[in-house]
């Protein structure tokens, strides 16, 4: 059964200029999927392309311009904060930045728990160190601050205060991009670990192709705020069928594409005030037609996966 499903979603910004008409940044723009209890999905796409912007109106930090999230049964708009905390957190790339420098380690841990239980400071404690240990961190360094942790351990307690509420999915924004090689397959082993151990459902946001086929089970590819293609690992990275996802590919150098040649990406990201007519992608595109100028290509079903490219439409 599905655990998240999104329907139809847009997150259209106003940029207001001093000069001219307002313009829209389409930073989502009309996004449709679900993830399957205790499963990965993982989200790829370039800078800009919206992939921060859909964890932003999962986590309800901003309103939605239009489409629906559903937990389960319940949609976002139903549930106030504290449930939606109970229903999904998230990590980050860069947990130094989101967490306060002055506290120790087990208090950034709980918290949440301080925030949203009437849990006594004791059983806070306890369950704030309980947690450091499921997340490889020795208890003993519950009174330590975060500048006393290597960037490894800072991104545990990351996870560990995402998970003290113990919600059924986790957000991870490029969760292991700011750290180095070694340390990234540590961290990404423990998050497979979690999740058999807690039954978590992931929604795994990366520019590192590599680490996204690794750990995922669903591969969404995102281009200029659409799903480009969108379906099973196995499907997409062996036979990629968007010209996106192939050139994505290409330029993965970290990546074994069995023998399979594309050419890598070329071209700018367009900008996102004034993206291209027809398909957003022809003008960086191998294989456009005049048609990919003036036509939309709607997502369509290719296989078992969902493929948006005139080719297939
Ligand atoms: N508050 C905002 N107001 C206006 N535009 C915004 C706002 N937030 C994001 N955008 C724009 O929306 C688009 C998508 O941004 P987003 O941060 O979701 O990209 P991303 O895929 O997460 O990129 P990155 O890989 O760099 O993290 C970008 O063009 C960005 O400039
Ligand atoms: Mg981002």
């Amino acid at each position: 059964m599905s655990i998240l499903t999104v329907n139809n979603l847009k997150k259209h910004y106003p940029i207001k200029k001093t000069f001219g008409p307002e313009q829209t940044v389409k930073a989502l723009d009309g996004i449709s999927f679900e993830v399957k209890e205790n499963q990965t999905l993982g989200i790829v796409g370039e800078s800009g392309c919206g992939k921060s912007t859909l964890a932003k109106q999962l986590m309800k930090l901003e309103t939605a311009s239009e489409g629906t999230i559903d937990f389960g049964h319940s949609e976002i708009s139903s549930l106030s904060s504290k449930e939606l905390q109970s229903h999904i957190q998230m990590i980050f790339q860069d947990p130094y930045s989101s967490i306060n420098p002055r506290k120790q380690a087990w208090k950034l841990i709980a918290e949440p728990l301080f925030i949203n239980t009437n849990l006594s400071k004791e059983e806070c404690f306890k369950r704030a160190t309980e947690m450091m240990a499921k997340v490889g961190l020795r208890p003993e360094l519950a009174n330590r601050y975060p500048h006393m942790f290597s960037g490894g351990q800072r991104q545990r307690i990351g996870v560990a205060r995402a998970l003290i509420l113990q919600p059924k999915i986790l957000i991870c924004d490029e969760p292991v991009s700011a750290l180095d090689v070694s340390i990234q397959a540590q961290v990404l082993n423990l998050l497979m670990k979690l999740q058999d151990e807690l039954k978590l459902t992931y929604l795994f946001i990366s520019h590192d192709l590599s680490v996204v086929k690794h750990i995922s089970d669903t591969i969404l590819v995102m281009y200029l705020g659409k799903i480009v293609e969108y379906g099973p690992r196995e499907q997409v990275f062996n036979n990629p069928q968007h010209p996106y996802t192939k050139a994505l590919m290409a330029s993965s150098p970290s990546l074994n594409t069995s023998g399979k040649q594309h050419t890598p990406i070329t071209g700018e990201l367009p900008s996102p005030l004034n993206p291209p007519s027809g398909c957003t992608f022809h003008k960086r595109c191998p294989v456009a037609t005049e048609a990919c100028s003036t036509s939309v290509p709607q997502l369509v079903k290719y296989q078992n996966r969902l493929v948006s490219c005139s080719e297939l439409n």
